[in-house]
């Protein structure tokens, strides 16, 4: 796989007139001109928390300028706080500055920030503008691209948001050597999705690469992170409000959300529960007669090598799978909608999995 020679690519997310850029790069963070052009007024408020400001929110506000008016919330780190609470924060935050309709809010952060700022610009006064600047892998990849912002309920992950695009997102690759190896791999679970899903070329690459990409390796990481984002742009282009392709996307979330559930938020990161769930939903298009076991394997050992689980939660019964299973969005009129693999690079919809084989395969699929 090959980049441009330029250390910037940008790429379009092609959605008429809510279209906007993707700015990939190092050392992005804190050059005003990518911030400027997107700013609705002057009013900016920076949405972070107590994880990712210390390290980068200086810069951030370097790449704002003085005539500005700059605020901020620092919100407790980690995926519990990605509650109606929090957001009710941010909220105050805005009415006690006096923001009005021409405000910006910036998440700077992970998915939980992103989404959660996103939220809260989708609903104050009935939508603000917001800028992405994700600083974890999987929010580069993934969240910070397409525009689903929203909290979890206790009864379920993501229940509660909006469909509400950003103006820009800002993905600084230089903001990832901070990042633990363990949300390294939780971000590594999404870039495999993407292979799995729609590009069995990219999902080779990423065979041949993951150490490179476990190594931190820029220029490995940065193939890795366009690739997912122009996929990513794709499909949101194509279906950006989830009524077919997007759901694609979903790969191992039926599985993953059930165990985040389950756990309690936090316990598990979310890709962790997505990789776990994509080797399920792999061994569930094996039962069905779509994978060779030797796919399977191979999904196995990717996993494996980005240093993702393999297994379940030890306490969790086929019966805890089924339950939170039924709550997940994409079902409908009753019926359980699994992303389901006829090849390995070729996902689909299914409705009409025999019910006995899924409850067979969560009773069957190894523990840890
Ligand atoms: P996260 O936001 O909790 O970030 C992971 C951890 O890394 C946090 O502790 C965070 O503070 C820390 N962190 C962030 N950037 C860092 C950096 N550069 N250096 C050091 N530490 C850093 O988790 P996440 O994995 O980014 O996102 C998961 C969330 O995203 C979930 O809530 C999931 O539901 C959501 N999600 C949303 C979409 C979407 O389309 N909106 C897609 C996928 C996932
Ligand atoms: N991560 C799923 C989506 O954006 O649709």
């Amino acid at each position: 796989m090959t980049s441009s020679d330029d250390a910037l690519t940008t790429l379009p997310v092609s959605l008429g007139e809510r279209s906007y850029p993707i700015h990939i790069g190092p050392g992005l963070l804190g050059d005003p001109q990518w911030l400027a052009p997107h700013l609705a007024g002057r009013q900016v408020m920076v949405v972070t928390n107590d994880r990712v400001a210390p390290l980068y929110l200086e810069a951030l506000k370097q790449g704002l300028s003085d005539d500005l008016d700059v605020r901020e919330v620092i919100l407790p780190d980690g995926e519990a706080t990605k509650s109606l609470a929090s957001v009710e924060r941010i909220w105050d935050a805005l009415l006690a500055a006096g923001f009005n309709r021409r405000c910006t809010l910036i998440a700077l952060g992970g998915g939980v920030i992103g989404d959660m700022a996103g939220y809260a610009a989708a609903s104050y006064q009935r939508g603000v503008a917001f800028i992405q600047v994700p600083t974890t892998l999987l929010a580069q990849v993934d969240s910070s691209v397409g525009g689903k912002t929203g909290v979890n309920h206790p009864r379920g992950k993501n229940m509660i948001g909006a469909f509400w695009q950003p103006r820009a997102v800002l993905i600084d690759t230089e903001t990832l050597t901070t990042l633990p190896p363990r949300e390294l791999s939780a971000g590594l679970a999404e870039v495999i999705k993407y292979g799995l899903i729609r590009d069995s070329d990219f999902l080779a690459w990423l065979e041949a690469s993951m150490a490179m990409l476990r190594g931190l390796d820029t220029a490995t990481l940065t193939l890795a992170i366009e690739r997912s984002c122009r996929l990513k742009a794709e499909i949101v282009a194509e279906d950006e409000t989830e009524q077919n392709v997007r759901a694609l996307l979903n790969l191992g979330h039926t599985f993953g959300h059930a165990i985040e559930t389950h756990q309690g938020y936090g316990q598990w990161l979310h890709g962790e529960a997505v990789g776990a769930g994509m080797l399920m939903a792999s061994e569930l298009s094996h039962r069905l007669g779509w994978l060779d076991a030797s796919d399977v394997a191979r999904v196995r050992h990717l996993l494996e090598a980005a240093d993702l689980p393999l297994a379940a939660p030890g306490d969790m019964r086929a019966e805890d799978f089924l339950a939170l299973m039924r709550l997940d969005k994409k079902n409908l009129d009753d019926r359980l909608r699994l992303i389901l693999l006829r090849r390995l690079g070729d996902a689909c919809v299914h409705e009409a999995t025999p019910p006995e084989m899924l409850v067979r395969l969560l009773e069957e699929f190894p523990r840890a």
